[in-house]
């Protein structure tokens, strides 16, 4: 099958980074200063996105990821998706987002095809969500999943990364909003990036967090394994948790993914530095049997295991990959 990498995993999922531009600069994820943005001409523009999406779907992605940075930064943002939504073969649309400027487009999104959306809630304090996203405000992304919820993007995934020292103390008050109809996942923060460093000292592994909110909320029940996460119900009230444990806990083996960066590079692996370019072919009249020849490199060359603590990935920030 075109689809199956030397492992014999089935890549049917693709995670589109549209920009490497975010109106936030949350510590897990960016140097507080000294991020350069890529100029637009490397950026790959929304029809080059959609013809290598739809030789990604011929060659059996099925379900494609919108990321960024910030996806809904990027003007048109709208357009692509309904562009996108018209590929056959691609049956999954969603998007990851931290929500700030969702209350805006969410109605519209919807409207165009998007399925649902992921969204990055890492405390429920105002003060704090400013410092951990170096000025982001918490209404607006409140408001964002309130528009996301009744556009109907759901079910609505709330996403934190936990950071000891930094929102460890609220993973109960987080899990709580699974009461809400949330699903809420937890993700171990990863050492990616020049953010390297301070990394032993605030990693809080999944096995303690998922502690500490049975001890509080009561016991979880496994319900499924859904991706990278594994997902958890409580025993006696409604509601999701889900945990994603890449570092103490890696899924390479059911990894189903392949990336492609803002800039037009196919990742088979997020924490490994191999990429294929595409943006550079395609600019020089590749045809579609081209396009289809380095995707199919892209799943040769998808590595079975990540290497991370040893070897970290350094070539990239996680906002130009795509979270
Ligand atoms: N480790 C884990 N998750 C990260 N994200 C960004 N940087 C990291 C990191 N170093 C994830 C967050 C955010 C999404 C956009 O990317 O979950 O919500
Ligand atoms: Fe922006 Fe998301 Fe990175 Fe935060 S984690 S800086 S919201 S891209």
């Amino acid at each position: 099958m075109d689809n199956i990498d030397r492992f014999g995993r089935k890549i049917t999922y693709m995670r589109v980074s549209v920009t490497d531009r975010c109106n936030f600069r949350c510590i897990y994820c960016m140097p507080a200063s000294g991020v350069q943005w890529r100029p637009h001409r490397e950026i790959l523009r929304y029809e080059e996105i959609v013809r290598i999406m739809r030789v990604a779907a011929e060659l059996g992605i099925r379900k494609v990821r919108i990321t960024g940075g910030e996806p809904l930064v990027r003007a048109g943002i709208v357009d692509l998706i309904a562009e996108l939504h018209r590929i056959p073969g691609i049956d999954e649309l969603v998007m990851t987002t931290n929500g700030s400027l969702l209350a805006r487009y969410a109605r519209d999104l919807a409207r165009v095809g998007l399925n649902r959306v992921n969204i990055s809630l890492d405390t429920l304090r105002p003060d704090r969500f400013r410092a951990i996203t170096r000025g982001g405000r918490l209404a607006d992304t409140r408001a964002g999943i309130a528009a996301a919820r009744a556009a109907g993007l759901t079910p609505i995934k709330l996403n934190a990364v936990v950071m000891r020292g930094v929102n460890d103390d609220e993973v109960v008050d987080l899990a709580a909003q699974a009461k809400d109809g949330f699903q809420v996942r937890f993700i171990e923060w990863m050492p990616i990036g020049p953010l390297g460093e301070e990394f032993t000292a605030r990693f809080v592994p999944g096995d303690e967090i998922k502690a500490r909110i049975e001890a509080e909320l009561g016991p979880l029940t496994p319900v499924r394994a859904e991706g990278p996460a594994r997902v958890y119900r409580f025993a006696d009230a409604p509601g999701e948790i889900g945990f994603i444990t890449a570092f103490s806990a890696p899924f390479c083996a059911t990894c189903n993914r392949m990336r492609l960066t803002a800039d037009g590079r196919l990742r088979p692996c997020l924490l490994a530095p191999i990429e294929i370019d595409l943006k550079g072919p395609l600019r020089a009249g590749a045809t579609d049997a081209d396009l289809r020849r380095l995707l199919r490199q892209g799943i040769d060359k998808k590595p079975y295991a990540h290497g991370i603590p040893s070897e970290s990935p350094h070539d990239r920030t996680m906002s130009e990959i795509g979270g």
